[in-house]
C-alpha cells in the first residue's frame, strides 16, 4: 500500500517540500503554475533537481564536531547562514504579506532578502522592515529610470546591488500561455514609475495584464558588459551579477568589478536546455578563483543541497520557490519557519559531514551519485 504524502496542515512542516503541497492547496491554479513552471519543455527545470541529486558528498568522520556555527560572510557582511532569499517578482500574488512578509522572515532568520525590480511593494517599504535587503536590478530601457531607481535603492539603505543578466526577454512559459495567466489588477510592479498601468496598459488602468507586460514594456534587451561597467561606476554598493553559467561570463563579471556572481539558470525559467546550474558551478569557481564570491541558485530544496553547493566551492545559495510556497501557505510566520527548517537541515548535514562550519565544507570531496 502506498503511503499518503499529504501533510495535515496542523502539523509542522518537516521539509520544504511540505510547503509545496500546502501552497498548491491554497493558490489559484494559474498562480501555482506561474510560480512552479519553467520555460519551453521544462528540461532545465527538471535538470536542476536531477543534477543536485547527482552530487554525492563524501562525509568525513571523527572530526570532533558536536555543534556547528552556520555563520557566514557574504559580500563582507555577516549572516546567520550561507543562504539568501532569491529575488522573486510579485510576491503579493501568493499572499497579502507579500514582500514585507518574506523580508521580515529573512530579517528574523538573519539572512539577506533580495528585493526584485518587479516587486509588488516599493523597495522603501521592504527596507522598512529592518532586514538586510539587496536590490535586484532589471535594466530598464531608459537609463534615466535606471539612475532614479539606483538613487532610491541607495537612499532606502539596500546593502548590495544584484543585476540579473539572463533576462534579455522573459522566457516562453507554456503553462502561463495555456492558462492565459494575467496579473490581477491589485498586483503591480510597484518600483516602476506608474506601476504597471503607465507602462503596459496605457488607457486602461486597473485591469489585469499578462505577467509579461511590464517586462516587455520596460526591459532593455541589448545590454553589454560596458553597460555593467557604467553601472559599477554609478553605485558604491557591492555588485552581484546573477544568471551566469559560462565561466567566461563569470570572468567578464569580475573584470567589470563584480563582488559576486550567481550561477543560475533562473530556476529553469529562461533558456530551456541550458545546463543545471550546479553542473557549471565547479568550472565557474575555478575560473574566478578568489577574485569574487560565487553563489548558486536553481533547485535548492534543503540543507543537503546547500552542503552540495558549499562542497563544490560556492560561498552560499539563494532559495527561490520554496520560500514562496511557505509564504503562500502561511504568510510571514510560515516563511520564517521555512528558513528555520533550512537552518536546522544545514546544521544536521554539516554535522554528519564532519564540518564545524560552512567554510569547512569547501574541503569536502564529491563524487557522482549512485
Ligand atoms: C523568479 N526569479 C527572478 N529572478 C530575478 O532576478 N528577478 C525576478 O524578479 C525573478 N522573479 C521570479 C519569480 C518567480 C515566481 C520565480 C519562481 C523566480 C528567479 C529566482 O531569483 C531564482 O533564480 C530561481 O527561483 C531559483 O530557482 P528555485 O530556487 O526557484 O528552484
Ligand atoms: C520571472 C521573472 C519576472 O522569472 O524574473 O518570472
Amino acid at each position: 500500500m502506498s503511503t499518503p504524502r499529504r501533510v495535515p496542515t496542523g502539523l509542522p512542516a518537516v521539509s520544504l517540500g511540505d510547503y509545496a503541497e500546502r501552497a498548491r492547496a491554497v493558490l489559484p491554479p494559474d498562480v501555482w503554475d506561474y510560480v512552479d513552471g519553467g520555460s519551453a519543455a521544462e528540461v532545465t527545470l527538471t535538470a536542476n533537481r536531477r543534477a543536485l541529486d547527482g552530487v554525492a558528498v563524501l562525509p568525513r568522520v571523527l572530526r570532533g564536531v558536536d555543534t556547528v556555527d552556520l555563520g557566514t560572510r557574504l559580500l563582507g557582511r555577516r549572516y546567520a547562514m550561507p543562504v539568501g532569499v532569491a529575488p522573486m517578482a510579485y510576491q503579493r500574488l501568493v499572499h497579502p504579506d507579500g514582500e514585507v512578509g518574506l523580508a521580515a522572515a529573512a530579517g528574523a532568520a538573519g539572512v539577506p532578502y533580495v528585493a526584485s525590480t518587479l516587486a509588488s511593494t516599493p523597495v522603501e517599504e521592504v527596507t522598512g522592515v529592518g532586514a538586510d535587503v539587496w536590490f535586484q536590478l532589471y535594466w530598464l530601457r531608459e537609463r534615466a529610470l535606471v539612475r532614479d531607481l539606483l538613487d532610491r535603492v541607495v537612499a532606502a539603505g539596500c546593502r548590495a546591488l544584484m543585476v540579473t543578466v539572463d533576462v534579455p526577454v522573459l522566457g516562453r512559459r507554456p503553462r502561463d500561455l495555456r492558462n492565459g495567466f494575467r496579473l490581477p489588477a491589485d498586483v503591480v510592479a510597484a518600483n516602476l514609475p506608474g506601476g504597471r498601468d503607465a507602462l503596459a496598459h496605457a488607457g486602461a488602468p486597473g485591469v489585469a495584464v499578462p505577467a509579461t507586460a511590464p517586462t516587455d514594456a520596460s526591459f532593455a534587451p541589448a545590454l553589454r558588459w560596458t553597460d555593467l561597467a557604467w553601472l559599477r561606476g554609478q553605485v558604491d554598493l557591492p555588485l552581484v551579477v546573477k544568471g551566469v553559467l559560462d565561466p567566461r561570463d563569470a570572468v567578464e563579471a569580475v573584470r567589470v568589478g563584480a563582488d559576486a556572481v550567481v550561477v543560475s539558470n533562473h530556476g529553469g525559467r529562461q533558456l530551456d536546455g541550458a545546463p543545471a546550474s550546479v553542473t557549471m558551478l565547479p568550472e565557474v569557481v575555478d575560473a574566478v578563483g578568489d577574485s569574487c564570491q560565487v553563489l548558486l541558485d536553481s533547485g535548492v530544496r534543503g540543507g543537503t543541497d546547500v552542503l552540495r553547493a558549499l562542497a563544490l566551492g560556492a560561498a552560499g545559495v539563494l532559495v527561490g520557490r520554496p520560500l514562496l510556497w511557505a509564504l503562500a501557505a502561511g504568510g510571514q510566520p510560515a516563511a520564517r519557519d521555512a528558513l528555520g527548517l533550512l537552518a536546522a537541515e544545514l546544521a544536521d548535514a554539516l554535522t554528519l559531514a564532519g564540518c564545524a562550519d560552512p567554510a569547512a565544507a569547501a574541503g569536502l570531496r564529491t563524487v557522482r551519485a549512485g
